[in-house]
């Protein structure tokens, strides 16, 4: 389903995706199966997403006969923005053990609620490349947005860069549509809004505890210090 406001989203619309958001975004989910519901419905949302990806002509031998078969062009990169976006890593590997994986760190600051990059190893040229951003939270869209620009800094065409989440805000919907109109966006649902404290609303609470644990800080370190101290942006 696309929504009509947001020309460049997909709202999956399948009984066996109601069924597990519905306990995935249960408070009394256990870590263990919230990880577990978390790669089903990546794989759920890879289907879809993956749908207009390049192949070319082959044939294989068969037990029986010469048999017409088609092979993926170009080795997709997944792009999981930590933390969060790791729990949507095994799903798509599911289904594309040849992904590559390129890690973004971004932390939403809790006050501004500006998504601030504190770690990028991606491979230089993505020009050619198809990029998944993987995370499972679209809440007020900076941490996609900043996600996307540093592929696009790279090389990547908008076209060929699509944003996987589980659960979107009205909000950050926006935002993306506005920053980047090519850039297409999968997700479970759509949700009504963000509440003051820049949290998707009903949603899920916060999806990296959820997968995790509150085992991290709110403002990740590198190298020992605070990114803020390093001028806030990672390179
Ligand atoms: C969460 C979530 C997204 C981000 C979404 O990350 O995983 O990355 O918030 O919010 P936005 O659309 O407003 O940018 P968080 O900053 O909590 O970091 P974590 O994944 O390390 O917990
Ligand atoms: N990040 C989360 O983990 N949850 C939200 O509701 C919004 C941002």
């Amino acid at each position: 389903m696309e929504p009509r406001e947001f020309p460049n989203l997909t709202v999956l619309s399948h009984p066996l995706v109601d069924d597990k958001l519905g306990r995935l975004r249960d408070a009394a989910t256990s870590h263990k199966e919230f990880r577990e519901l978390c790669t089903e419905l990546a794989t759920l949302l890879a289907y879809p997403a993956t749908a207009d990806l390049e192949t070319r002509e082959t044939r294989v031998a068969t037990p029986v006969d010469w048999a017409a078969a088609k092979s993926l062009v170009s080795v997709p990169l997944l792009v999981p923005i930590l933390r969060a976006g790791l729990g949507l890593v095994p799903g798509f590997h599911a289904l594309m053990p040849q992904a590559q994986v390129a890690h973004v760190g971004m932390y939403r600051d809790p006050d501004s609620l500006q998504a601030v990059a504190y770690y990028a190893n991606l491979p230089d040229d993505l020009r050619g490349r198809r990029a998944f951003v993987l995370d499972p939270m679209l809440a007020t869209g900076g941490s996609a947005v900043a996600t996307i620009d540093l592929l696009i800094d790279r090389g990547a065409r908008a076209t060929d860069i699509v944003v996987i989440t589980l659960i979107a805000a009205p909000e950050g919907c926006g935002v993306v549509a506005e920053a980047h109109p090519d850039v297409k966006v999968f997700t479970c649902a759509l949700d009504r809004h963000l509440n003051a404290h820049g949290y998707i609303v009903p949603g899920l609470g916060d999806a990296g505890d959820r997968l995790f644990g509150r085992g991290a800080g709110r403002k990740p370190e590198t190298h020992g210090r605070k990114p803020e101290a390093q001028g806030g942006r990672a390179t």
